[in-house]
């Protein structure tokens, strides 16, 4: 449920208005409800609340140390993808042993770091990563549980960049292989430094329909069945993440409990596992906008370009993807809508938000929000053409809490040497 609605003709969450927040904060400004996320926490616990569980939030989709710190305060764990997450998950007060390690390219760095904080499993892509692992575990004598990230060749309908379920990708370690990997990992010097602790799959992003995490549970669940049947006991089942949420009118993901039940499907014993989840987009994106000003509104040719002064180094993801984000009038206008260019001010023609969006007339100085832009919002944000990155408030309870200050002009060279 988005947190973002109109009282009075007015944009807002909480009670909050959202021109409000624009004006004492500034622009461009990342907005979240998390009382909003804390209750998407509460319904996944309950979706799941039938067998156990464990989520642990993919960092990636929104790393901010105050949002972190509530979802441990919640009792989630952690997905992590770098040495940097984790610290970030430590530095918010998030415990190590809650979270999975996932990630095709780990260094000896980052295995050593992930060791010594005690995490709770290394989601291993590749037999080279399995040796590596066993060889950093041997020399810091301290066992390391891991699964197998299987690929399980599924293929999901989202957009191309963010599917990874299927043979052709990066992803994984094909059904074929998982087999000999786990029982290699029983014998010699791997047999006593690596402890087989689980199963899994994340077969993309942005999924719609439940069908393909039905099909790639029941596959990597056979392929658990076979395992134990040889004597490898897997105690956790991984389900990875990539629900998807509504941005669109006419966009319907399946609710959690038809999420639930794809991933029940297939393997009996998989109910006998703690399932471990990781869900990034859909505990964060509705409850996250991000606010931006008109600058002005430039008549060119049939075009009318509405520029905003934030821009694709704040939100790439309509420039990356061509995603689609509702673009909100922080004050309802009246007058007739029409198409529009929605841009922001990087000298790229691929800095814009939105193509023939119809909108009501606007003019500069008009504030709007960019809406379900919590996850991969912030994060894939960046300080291309020397735009300092913005601000994020978080909204609680009623209360408003600078969670980043916006950066200043000497954050842009923060680190070089003349
Ligand atoms: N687990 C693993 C191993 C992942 O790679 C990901 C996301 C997740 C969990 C969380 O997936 P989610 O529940 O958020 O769908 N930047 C793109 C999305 C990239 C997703 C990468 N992996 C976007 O803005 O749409």
């Amino acid at each position: 449920m988005r947190s973002f609605g109109y009282r009075r003709g007015v944009l807002q969450a909480q009670g909050i208005t959202l021109e409000a927040l624009a004006r004492r904060f500034g622009t461009p400004l990342y907005v979240y409800d998390f009382d909003a996320v804390g209750a998407a926490y509460a319904a996944y616990a309950r979706a799941f609340a039938g067998r156990e569980h464990r989520i642990c939030f993919a960092v990636k989709a929104n790393g901010n140390l105050a949002l972190l710190r509530r979802l441990a305060g919640w009792g989630s764990g952690f997905d992590v993808v770098s040495g940097g997450e984790l610290a970030r998950v430590r530095r918010a007060g998030g415990a190590a042993g809650g979270g999975v390690f996932s990630g095709v390219g780990k260094t000896a760095a980052e295995m050593d770091q992930a060791l010594a904080a005690g995490i709770l499993l290394f989601q291993v892509e590749s037999e080279p990563e399995l040796e590596l692992l066993a060889e950093r575990a041997a020399r810091r004598r301290r066992r390391a549980r891991f699964g197998l990230r299987v690929n399980p060749d599924v293929a999901a309908a989202t957009h191309p960049h963010i599917a990874t379920g299927e043979r052709g990708h990066k992803f994984g370690v094909a059904m074929e292989a998982a087999e000999r990997l786990y029982l290699r990992s029983r014998r010699g010097a791997m047999g006593r430094w690596l402890e087989a602790e689980a199963i899994g799959f994340h077969i993309g992003s942005q999924i719609l329909d439940p069908a393909p995490f039905a099909l790639a549970a029941r596959r990597v669940g056979e392929l658990g069945a076979a395992l134990e049947r040889q004597g490898v006991k897997l105690r956790t089942f991984d389900a990875g993440g990539g629900l998807g949420i509504a941005y669109e009118r006419g966009q319907r993901p399946p609710s959690l409990a038809a999420y639930a039940r794809a991933l029940g499907q297939g393997w009996a014993g998989a109910r006998e596992r703690r399932l471990l989840l990781e869900p990034g987009r859909s505990l964060v994106a509705a409850a996250g906008a991000l606010l931006a000003r008109v600058l002005y509104v430039k008549e060119q040719g049939k075009q009318t370009y509405v520029i905003l002064d934030a821009g694709a180094n704040d939100l790439l993801r309509p420039s990356l993807y061509g995603a689609y984000h509702e673009i909100a009038p922080l004050r309802r206008r009246a007058g007739r809508r029409r198409a529009v260019e929605v841009v922001g001010p990087l000298c790229e023609t691929g800095d814009a938000f939105a193509h023939a969006r119809p909108l009501p007339p606007l003019q500069a100085g008009d504030g709007v929000a960019l809406l379900d832009a919590g996850a991969y919002g912030f994060a894939l944000s960046s300080n291309y053409n020397a735009r300092p990155r913005a601000a994020e408030v978080a909204l609680e309870g009623g209360l408003t809490r600078l969670i980043r200050r916006r950066e200043g002009t000497q954050d842009l060279w923060n680190g070089e040497v003349v």
